[in-house]
């Protein structure tokens, strides 16, 4: 058994409608009942609020995708954490793979993002994780050091353990091709010694590392089975109902 909360998060990205997110959140309801895992759906802005009432009295946790690092103000096109707070999202992805590659994601704004959250009570889940072009040229410890060096610092310990990191090679995601066991573990325990410098033992411990990156009901025992792997954030196995039941129920093991 996981020593840390496992998480079973999908990822939606730019999918569904209102009636389908309903749909979804209901059926996924009756199928997972009281689930010992912690279900998290991050939806797109538009379908939040349907998500967090067809979410009332289950106990599926919704997410935003991103959140601005300011209040409020002339920032056409953002929503900030307070805004997400107000509808009673619980969580953010922030840095996800794709914002930082077509959307000018960098470390810093990844900073000012994550502490806005854990300043609303909004947990973030914070994605990491290196290109296919770093990995060949072994650059992956370097780069998952400074992303999280650069992301995370200056935040306080006590609110650090409320950070979910996740990590998921930019070459895994929605390819099909996963990291082996042993490769998603490597990263996650190197991850979780980056968290212990950064803040203390005892939080790091107790900071809940995800695996991403095509992770579906076949893989997903074998990566949670891993000491540092306490969950998974899922993209395309997230959009399949039945499937996502699944893995919450394999979530359910660890
Ligand atoms: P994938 O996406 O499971 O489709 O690879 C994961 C993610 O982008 O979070």
């Amino acid at each position: 058994m996981s020593k840390r909360e496992v998480i079973i998060a999908g990822n939606w990205k730019m999918n569904f409608t209102n009636s389908e997110a309903k749909a979804f959140i209901e059926k996924l309801a009756v199928n997972i009942g009281d689930s010992s895992c912690n279900v998290v759906l991050a939806a797109p802005f538009t379908l939040l609020s349907v998500a967090k009432e067809a979410a009332k009295d289950t106990g599926i946790n919704i997410s935003s995708q991103n959140c601005h690092w300011e209040q409020s103000g002339a920032f056409t096109g953002e929503v900030s954490a307070p805004m997400l707070k107000d509808i009673g999202v619980e969580y953010t992805l922030i840095g996800h793979s794709e914002r930082r590659a077509y959307f000018g994601e960098s470390d810093s704004t990844v900073n000012l993002r994550t502490k806005a959250s854990l300043a609303s009570g909004i947990r973030p889940i914070v994605c990491i994780g290196e290109t296919l072009e770093e990995r060949e040229q072994e650059l992956t410890e370097q780069v998952l050091k400074r992303q999280i060096d650069e992301g995370l610092c200056g935040i306080q310990s006590d609110l650090a353990k409320n950070i979910i990191v996740a990590y998921e090679p930019v070459w895994a995601i929605g390819t099909g091709k996963t990291a082996t066991g042993e490769m998603a573990e490597e990263a996650c325990a190197y991850v979780r010694n980056c968290l212990k410098s950064l803040f203390t033992e005892e939080v790091s411990e107790k900071m809940p590392i995800l695996y991403g990156g095509s992770m579906n009901e076949k893989n997903c025992d074998e990566l949670l089975s891993k000491e540092n792997i306490d969950g998974g954030l899922i993209g395309g196995a997230s959009l399949k109902c039945d499937i996502f039941t699944e893995m919450v129920k394999i979530g359910e093991m660890h």
